[in-house]
C-alpha cells in the first residue's frame, strides 16, 4: 500500500526548479543511511581512497597540480571519463582562486544578506578543514560542492520548489497520497514520507533537511558554529538526506557521488543525466576540481556541451 502511494506520488514530482541549486525531490532521493550521529560519519570505501574521493591527508593543502585554469570543459559518460585525481588542483589554489567570488557570493542569488564577511570566509576555511579531517572526504570536493550549491554565500536562501503542487513548496498541503494509516515497518519508508513534508535544502551545501545560517547578527562564536554545522550537514549527512560521505561510500568516486548528492539516483553510464535535477551538476563539479570559477558560465559553459 505504502509503496503504491509512493509510486503514484513520484509521477507528481517530476518538475524541477530552474536554479543551480536544484535537487531532485523524488522519493528515491532518500537517505541510504539514516544518520543519527552525522559528525562521526566517515568515508570507509577503499575504492574512494584510490579514486581521491576519500583523503587521509586533508592537512596537505598543496595536494594537486597547482592553480589549474579557469576554463569550462565538456565531459560526458561514466566517472572514468571525468578528470582523475591526478588532474585536480590543490586545495590552497582552489581556495585562493575563489576569494573575490566569496566576497561577492550573495550578489547573484537569493539570499538574506550580502556577501561573506572576512570572518565568515575564515570560518568556512577552518570548517572545511575540520569536517574534511573528521569525515575523510576530500577537502576540494567539499569546497567544490559548496561553490556549486551556494557560491559560498553563508546567507543563501533555502531552496524550495516554486510549484505549489510540489511537496517542497511551503504551501503544499499534504494530500491523501501522504496520509497513511498503514503501520510503518521500514523506517526508511517512514523517513520517505517525513522527508517529503520537509525537504527544504538549506545552507552552504543546500543539504536536505540540514541547517541554515544563524545570521549576520549572531555572535562570532555562533556564526562559526553555524558555518561548521552547515558543512557537517552537507558532508556527513542529515536524518533526511545523504551527505557527500554516504554518496562516496555508496559509489566510490566524486563524480557518481556528486550525481548522488544532487539527484539521489545515478545513471552510471551518463553522469550528465540529471535524473530530474541539474544535468550540468557533475560537469560543473569536474571543472571546479580543475580550476574553473567564472569562465564560460551558463550557456557558453555546459549549455554548449
Ligand atoms: C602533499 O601532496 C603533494 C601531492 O600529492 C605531495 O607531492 C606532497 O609531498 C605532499 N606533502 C605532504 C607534506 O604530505
Amino acid at each position: 500500500m505504502l509503496s503504491k502511494q509512493i509510486i503514484a506520488l513520484s509521477g507528481l514530482i517530476a518538475v524541477t526548479i530552474a536554479s543551480p541549486f536544484t535537487h531532485n525531490v523524488a522519493p528515491n532521493n532518500m537517505p541510504t543511511v539514516l544518520v543519527s550521529n552525522p559528525s562521526s560519519q566517515k568515508v570507509t570505501s577503499t575504492t574512494a581512497f584510490t579514486n581521491g574521493a576519500g583523503n587521509n591527508n586533508n592537512q596537505n593543502t598543496t595536494d594537486g597540480i597547482g592553480a589549474g585554469k579557469d576554463v569550462y570543459n565538456c565531459y560526458s559518460g561514466s566517472f572514468q571519463d571525468f578528470p582523475a585525481k591526478s588532474k585536480w588542483i590543490s586545495f590552497t589554489d582552489m581556495w585562493n582562486n575563489a576569494q573575490s567570488a566569496l566576497k561577492e557570493s550573495c550578489s547573484n542569488i537569493e539570499s538574506t544578506g550580502p556577501g561573506d564577511s572576512a570572518a565568515q570566509i575564515t570560518d568556512i576555511l577552518s570548517s572545511i578543514q575540520q569536517v574534511a579531517d573528521t569525515s575523510l572526504a576530500d577537502h576540494r570536493f567539499i569546497f567544490a560542492t559548496i561553490m556549486q550549491e551556494s557560491s559560498g554565500c553563508v546567507n543563501v536562501e533555502t531552496s524550495k520548489n516554486p510549484d505549489p503542487t510540489q511537496p517542497d513548496n511551503p504551501s503544499f498541503a499534504a494530500t491523501t497520497a501522504f496520509t497513511s494509516t498503514q503501520p510503518v515497518s521500514d523506517p526508511k519508508e517512514f523517513c520517505s514520507l517525513e522527508f517529503l513534508t520537509d525537504n527544504g535544502h538549506r545552507g552552504l551545501m543546500q543539504s536536505a533537511g540540514g541547517s541554515s545560517f544563524v545570521g549576520n547578527s549572531a555572535s562570532a562564536a555562533a556564526q562559526a558554529a553555524s558555518i561548521t554545522q552547515m558543512i557537517i550537514d552537507g558532508t556527513q549527512g542529515t536524518a533526511k538526506g545523504d551527505g557527500l560521505v554516504q554518496c562516496i561510500n555508496q559509489y566510490g568516486n566524486i563524480y557518481e557521488a556528486a550525481r548522488c548528492y544532487n539527484s539521489g539516483t545515478v545513471d552510471p553510464s551518463d553522469l550528465n543525466n540529471g535524473e530530474g535535477a541539474t544535468s550540468s551538476y557533475v560537469n560543473d563539479i569536474a571543472n571546479r576540481m580543475t580550476g574553473w570559477l567564472n569562465a564560460n558560465n551558463g550557456e557558453s559553459g555546459f549549455g554548449s556541451c
